[in-house]
């Protein structure tokens, strides 16, 4: 762990002062590539520049990108390539690609040969590098830096530019050790590693201070917390997070089944801080290809601790990933994955088709699934789920919840606002509200059960 230091930041500010540049931030993938973008969007602002939407305005524009499946790849470097246009008319525009895809020697050899328009190229650990390299840029430093950092060593003292003010993400560990066959993250993400409790403390805590209504602690698999000097674990974590005073509520992702303990349920029902809510992705219902994704747990396991889990947490919602097509899933296994679905009864899944991850195991497996085939499982999943998700909800009709409101969709009727919200078991809630609630917590009943939401009336504001 070291402290960053800003000797750059400042360097680039006096480098640019008065010329009022804009930066634009793309981000693409999972709420830990969010995360990194509020870092980055710090870093420009401390450099001088202006956040702006577009990247028409913009003197620095930064991709973010996602490796997770192959057409996540394929819409990033078709945005890319648009770019070059732009790049075109304005020559002084600097083009940063950082995350998971650069991270990728394939890809970011690729990018120099087919994108040598991009000035510079990170990997996912080097995000505190990037002031110097804009710095090195600016004054004729040569095209196309890439820099991946090897020791993945956490800099602590970055800060965040947050688009919410009533909830945030706040990292706990990096990387990942498990090697899922099929995914992709632990080569761009590297191996674990945990922040100091302390740091993760404080930053709650100061969060909260500052009106902070919800955290979200975010690790590949927050299971695998380790205090980096006391063992520390993620439950003693979760204890200390929930002892801040404020009226705020935890979240958590993601949570690997193989290493959710009971000390772990045990925590979330007696902290009423912790939402009622776990996301516990299952990848697959079929034993044997939980064992070809290298997942470490059973079926039978995993209803097992689901059953725990909802024996002693009082409306615990569950939610779950679904890979469809692994290679070598037959007829019989997508048939455990549909028979796991009914048993659980998610309150949502998210379902994806298997995606070949060049360097995977799996990507080197036998008996690749055809598109068509890994299709029509997809769309047997969903219509499950649909009608397993309006289940769940239904019998949540007439109930009274307490939501935080997180968006304003549109008008309705009365000078009132759509409001969209989210209950504590991560459910969401439209119903017709002033825009002030906005950011806020209200009591609303819930009128109209959907699979995928719920229609709710306003019965206060909290
Ligand atoms: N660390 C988390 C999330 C990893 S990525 C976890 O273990 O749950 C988020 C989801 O993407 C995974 O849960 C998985 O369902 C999906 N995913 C990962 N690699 C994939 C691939 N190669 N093809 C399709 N889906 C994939
Ligand atoms: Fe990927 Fe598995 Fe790690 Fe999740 S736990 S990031 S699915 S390797
Ligand atoms: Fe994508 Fe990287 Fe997240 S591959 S899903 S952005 S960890």
């Amino acid at each position: 762990m070291r402290y960053y230091n800003p000797e750059y930041e400042n360097k680039v500010r006096q480098f640019i002062e008065g010329s009022r540049r804009k930066a634009y931030i793309k981000t693409y993938g999972c709420q830990q590539n969010v995360s990194d973008s509020e870092k980055i969007a710090a870093l420009a602002e401390n450099m001088g520049y202006e956040l702006c939407d577009s990247p028409r305005e913009a003197s620095l524009v930064v991709f973010n990108t996602c490796a997770v499946r192959h057409s996540a790849e394929q819409k990033i470097l078709g945005n890319v390539g648009m770019l070059h246009a732009l790049k075109e008319k304005n020559p002084s525009m600097i083009i940063v690609l950082c995350g998971c895809m650069t991270q990728q020697e394939h890809v970011a050899e690729d990018i120099k040969k087919r994108y040598s328009f991009v000035d510079i190229v990170i990997g996912t650990s080097a995000i505190h590098e990037l002031p110097r390299l804009i710095f090195e840029r600016l004054t004729g430093g040569k095209k196309i830096r890439t820099l991946y950092d090897e020791s993945g060593e956490i800099v602590e003292g970055i800060d965040n530019v947050r688009n919410e003010s009533f909830r945030a993400f706040v990292p706990i560990m990096y990387g990942c050790n498990n090697f899922c066959t099929y995914c992709i993250v632990p080569y761009v993400r590297g191996r674990e590693r945990s922040r100091r409790a302390g740091d993760v403390v404080a930053e709650a805590a100061s969060l909260v201070a500052g009106g902070c209504r919800e955290i979200t602690l975010l690790g590949q698999n927050v299971n695998s917390y380790r205090e980096p000097e006391t063992g520390e674990n993620f439950p003693q974590l979760l204890r200390r997070i929930a002892g801040i005073e404020g009226d705020f509520k935890i979240r958590f992702m993601t949570s690997h089944p193989k290493d959710a303990s009971d000390e772990l349920i045990d925590v979330i029902a007696s902290c009423d801080k912790i939402a009622k809510h776990i996301h516990l992705p299952v990848q697959s219902g079929s034993d044997r290809v939980l064992k070809a994704m290298n997942r470490k747990y059973t079926r039978d396991g995993y209803l097992a601790l689901v059953k725990r889990a909802r024996e002693r947490i009082d409306g615990l919602c569950i939610t779950s990933d679904m890979i469809v097509g692994f290679p070598g899933e037959t007829e019989e296994d997508f048939a455990d994955t549909l028979s796991l679905v009914d048993e659980v009864g998610y309150d949502s899944l998210f379902t994806f088709l298997y995606s070949i991850r060049e360097g995977t195991p799996a990507a080197k497996m036998p008996d690749q699934i055809p598109r068509d085939e890994k299709q029509r499982r997809f769309d047997a999943l969903v219509e499950l789920q649909t009608q397993k998700g309006f289940e769940r909800n239904a019998a949540m009709k007439g109930t009274e919840l307490t939501v935080l409101v997180d968006e304003v969709k549109s008008d309705a009727p009365g000078g009132l606002k759509l409001l969209s919200s989210r209950t504590d078991g991560n459910k969401i809630v439209e119903f017709a509200g002033p825009a002030e609630l906005y950011g806020n917590y209200a009591r609303v009943r819930v009128t109209e059960p959907m699979s995928w939401l719920l229609k709710g009336e306003l019965i206060a504001e909290k």
